[in-house]
């Protein structure tokens, strides 16, 4: 499996779940099949994606995962092993798909409250890297709501990432966060394993509310002054635009639903379709951005925060202004 996707940074609260779930949803939109895996106690992307489950009965990832428990240190379980276990507990789940997804699906392998604990059993810290693998010819992108604790369970998420998005709220505390993140990756990376940061999304950024701006820039300022940090050169990898914070993402989670389903203006979700379209290219899927529809539909004149106008009195410009000024052969 070339594309997995972790959703990471070592402080709550920063948009993890919510980037997975509404990711997750558009993928399929675009096309994608698409698995989720949630680490995140206490399950908020599985609890997001509650419209499409089915009644369906299935085991716990937690059982999957202790099959191996035997796995030697480094290893990886067998793929057709994988496979049997997997399939034997009803997992992934597929939810329901729709019609206008065009052959896209999603694939969620869902928290359960033992996870943690059988993950602390494994001699080897690739088991959930084996399950990825034996389901490697069914999906085209995994997305990894990662833990917020340490342990076995974070060992696992990260031996099984390639590319990190990491999500950052406007408050200052974040950059604690976002800090101990990239040491954390720094830290990986010099054991072996090739671990890159996909991308920083600044989230919950509601361009109302001054004090929320006023974090925001100072936020955007100290990310873009950083240089390298770990390796990494956090200034270019801030994503230019923000994902808007507004009340339909709390309604969304609370019903299981999707955020187009509390609210009919894209502008409240457009950062996640700049990012589903980002997910896309860097997963050589670009072909499949042509199908932009439903609520990926964004309008030339549809609101999106620009990071570069953050600074600026009106962060919010026209989709259409933003993609004029952010096309390759501007830069
Ligand atoms: N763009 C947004 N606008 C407003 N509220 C948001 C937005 N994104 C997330 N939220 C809300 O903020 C809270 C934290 O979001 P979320 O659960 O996605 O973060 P998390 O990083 O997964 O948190 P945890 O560390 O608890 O797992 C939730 O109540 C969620 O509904
Ligand atoms: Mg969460």
């Amino acid at each position: 499996m070339r594309h997995v996707y972790g959703v990471a940074t070592r402080k709550g609260g920063q948009g993890k779940s919510t980037t997975v779930s509404t990711l997750g949803r558009l993928c399929a939109l675009y096309g994608v099949r698409v698995l989720v895996i949630d680490l995140a106690q206490p399950g908020t992307s599985s609890a997001s994606l509650r419209n499409l489950w089915p009644e369906a009965e299935h085991g716990d990832l937690a059982t999957a995962m202790m099959t191996f428990q035997l796995v030697p240190p480094n290893m990886l379980a067998p793929a057709d092993a994988a496979r049997e276990v997997l399939s034997a507990l009803g997992l992934p789940i597929i939810l329901a798909s729709q019609p206008s997804w065009s052959g896209g699906y999603i694939g969620v392998l869902p928290w359960d409250e033992l996870q943690g604990d059988a993950a602390a059993h494994l001699h080897s810290g690739r088991v959930l890297e084996s399950l990825i693998v034996a389901l490697n010819s069914q999906f085209d992108i995994v997305l990894i709501d990662f833990p917020a604790e340490g342990g076995p369970l974070l060992t696992n998420a990260l031996a099984a990432t390639h590319t990190v998005i990491l999500p950052i709220a406007p408050e200052i505390a974040a950059l604690e966060g976002l800090e101990a993140m990239l040491r954390l990756m720094g830290q990986v990376r010099e054991s072996g394993h090739d671990l890159t940061l996909g991308g920083i999304l600044l989230t919950r950024c509601d361009p109302k509310t001054r004090r929320t701006l006023d974090s925001a820039r100072t936020i955007v300022q100290t990310i873009l002054q950083a240089g390298e940090v770990e390796g990494e050169p956090v200034g270019r990898k801030l994503f230019p635009f923000a994902i808007r914070g507004n009340e339909y993402f709390e309604q969304a989670f609370r019903y299981g639903e999707a955020i187009w389903e509390r609210t009919s203006n894209p502008a409240h979700w457009a950062g996640y379709v700049l990012l589903t379209e980002w997910l896309l290219c860097d997963a050589d899927l670009a072909h499949l951005v042509s199908n932009r529809r439903g609520p990926a539909m964004l309008l030339p004149d549809t609101r999106v925060i620009d990071i570069s106008a953050l600074m600026l009195s009106e962060p919010e410009v026209a989709l259409g202004d933003f993609e004029k000024a952010h096309a390759p052969s501007s830069n």
